[in-house]
């Protein structure tokens, strides 16, 4: 049975899934080189037009649409699409699909296809299901349960525990990407803050009641995203907040103000507390949970959801945000019309599922223009480690891209780990971040438990841990100013490059441990053209490119034997 998942909105992606198995994901976001690429057909319009924060066209839609037949073919068993049950452009997109043959298209609900992304990936025959972000047709926080081939909702709330996080960050006076989010920034700042308990009522009020104020001016581009304003509810009821608030309704906090980064800690603490309760309720109905949702990448909640121990075991994904829909929109459907039931998945669910660089094609050509070496296969790990111990940035491109937000190996900066300085050089060389945002590291998952506070692997930096107090001097760059880390564990069957490195890097006497951030240059999605990669190492002090098997560097910069 093959089935084309399709998402619209935001984050638009597609997936194409052949007997329940996902053959390969495209997010647009890749293709177009901007963060949370949204196409959509509410209206069959040619001209552009302002939506959020970009301008869609509907021949963006158009090529997708060629594209996908060019790489998957036009002929299904069925098209499950998710577009927020949008009638009027369902229908317009089905005028758009003529040159598609299928059986049936159907329409699902947002947070269904949440949950069926999470479930029927999940290695549960039964489990409770939670999914929450911003919004959705079906709800803003949502439970289900699933059991065999069957979702079924159980409660859906109004719950907006996306928007009342994303507005902290409004509050805060985080810049927000140009999608208009700024929650990765907010948790990464929050580790500087104090929990003030006095202020608990108040953040919890906020987070259960939150309403998003309306739009101010929807008509045309916003890049904080048409939606949302400051909106500052319970928390204004706060004497030491109040004084912060202007006239206008918008905030003269300032990131380094203590205030702001314990109304951050504060906010975290409330927000965490609201979800634990939450879950709470829904404990004697499994021993598994499932949790999906934009709000799902929020690794301190899901430390303390594991921790607290309310389900025995959680299953987190590599792309909870929208970005997965399409693959639960087309789980959902096959489970649906499957004659078998699921019983849970054996295998680890790879997110190696993203599309090869679009210009692969072309790497000859680039290997004219950039000096490089290219390496025996079995070589490579341990020239790539030697790089790292040395101090150099290496950003690697192999195969196909990892789906969702988190670069997980294939689309990485890699650098080292235990050299104290490494952020600062790596923010002043390459990632030019903001100063309070901490990186990641990626360790062996067997010798994870060593160095950190992890209980289970972490194969797709779903869980924030600590780093353990006697390693915390020795590595500072990966380690955030609170202790914490948003750890990558990686087992040999997961990322077999990887972990070549990680046990390379081990046996120049150093910890296991490589510190790993995203590929891409700066304000764009994790890169997927190799002519993008090379070009940083131009436009930053980026040492090296790896792809595949090929190092490459620029010009006099470095050199490599
Ligand atoms: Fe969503």
């Amino acid at each position: 049975m093959r089935i084309l998942g399709i998402s619209l909105g935001h984050d638009t992606n597609f997936c194409l899934l052949q007997d329940g198995k996902i053959i390969e994901v495209i997010e647009a976001e890749r293709f177009f080189r901007q963060k949370r690429y949204k196409l959509h057909c509410l209206s069959l319009d040619e001209q552009p037009f302002p939506s959020g924060f970009q301008y869609t066209k509907l021949s963006d839609l158009k090529l997708f649409l060629k594209k996908i037949i060019l790489k998957w073919g036009g002929e299904y068993d069925y098209i499950a699409v998710q577009n927020q049950k949008r009638e009027e452009e369902f229908k317009n997109l089905k005028s758009l699909m003529s040159e598609f043959s299928y059986k049936d298209i159907i329409n699902l609900n947002h947070h269904l296809c949440h949950a069926a992304g999470s479930f029927f990936t999940s290695p549960f025959k039964e489990s409770v299901i939670l999914s929450y972000d911003g919004s959705g047709n079906d709800g803003n926080t949502v439970i289900f349960k699933g059991k065999n081939s069957n979702i079924e909702y159980l409660n859906a709330y109004s719950l907006k525990f996306g928007s009342s996080y994303n507005n902290l960050g409004y509050i805060c006076n985080i810049s927000p990407d140009i999608s208009g989010t700024g929650s990765g920034k907010t948790m990464g700042l929050t580790s500087y803050g104090q929990v003030i308990n006095e202020w608990l009522p108040f953040f919890t009020k906020h987070i259960l009641s939150y309403e998003k104020k309306p739009p101010q001016d929807g008509s045309e581009i916003n890049p904080y995203g048409k939606c949302h304003t400051i909106n500052w509810d319970h928390i204004s009821e706060i004497d030491e907040i109040k004084p912060f608030i202007n006239k206008d309704g918008t905030s003269s906090l300032c990131i380094t103000d203590q205030i702001a980064q314990n109304i951050c800690k504060t906010m975290q603490a409330a927000w965490t507390n609201c979800v634990l309760r939450l879950l709470n309720q829904y404990s004697d109905i499994s021993k598994n949970l499932c949790i999906t949702g934009g709000c799902a990448l929020n690794g301190i909640a899901n430390y303390q959801i594991q921790q607290q121990n309310i389900f025995e075991n959680q299953h987190f994904i590599p792309n909870p945000t929208d970005c997965g829909l399409s693959i639960g929109a087309a789980l959902y459907v096959y489970h649906t019309k499957a004659e078998e039931d699921f019983y849970g998945n054996k295998e680890y669910f790879s997110p190696y599922l993203g599309e090869e660089a679009y210009d692969k094609n072309r790497l000859d050509e680039l290997k004219n223009t950039y000096n490089n070496v290219s390496c025996d296969k079995e070589a490579v790990p341990a020239k790539l480690a030697n790089l790292i111990c040395n101090n150099k940035i290496i950003g690697v491109i192999k195969g196909r891209y990892e789906i969702g937000p988190r670069a997980l190996g294939n689309r990485s900066i890699l650098c080292n780990s235990q050299n104290k300085e490494m952020r600062d050089i790596l923010n002043h060389k390459v990632k030019h971040r903001e100063w309070y945002r901490p990186f990641a590291p990626v360790c062996t998952a067997e010798d994870s438990s060593k160095y950190f506070t992890n209980t289970n692997d972490i194969p797709y930096m779903s869980v924030i841990c600590e780093t353990r107090d006697q390693y915390k001097q020795e590595l500072p760059s990966i380690t955030h100013v609170d202790g914490t880390c948003r750890l990558q564990t990686v087992t040999e069957e997961q990322h077999e490059f990887l972990y070549k490195v990680l046990k390379e890097i081990e046996k120049q006497d150093n910890y296991p441990i490589v510190l790993n951030t995203s590929f891409n240059p700066a304000g764009e999605p994790i890169v997927n053209y190799y002519e993008v990669a090379l070009e940083m190492l131009k436009a930053t002090d980026l040492d090296y490119v790896l792809i595949e098997d090929t190092f490459f560097w620029f010009k006099n910069k470095n050199s490599l034997q």
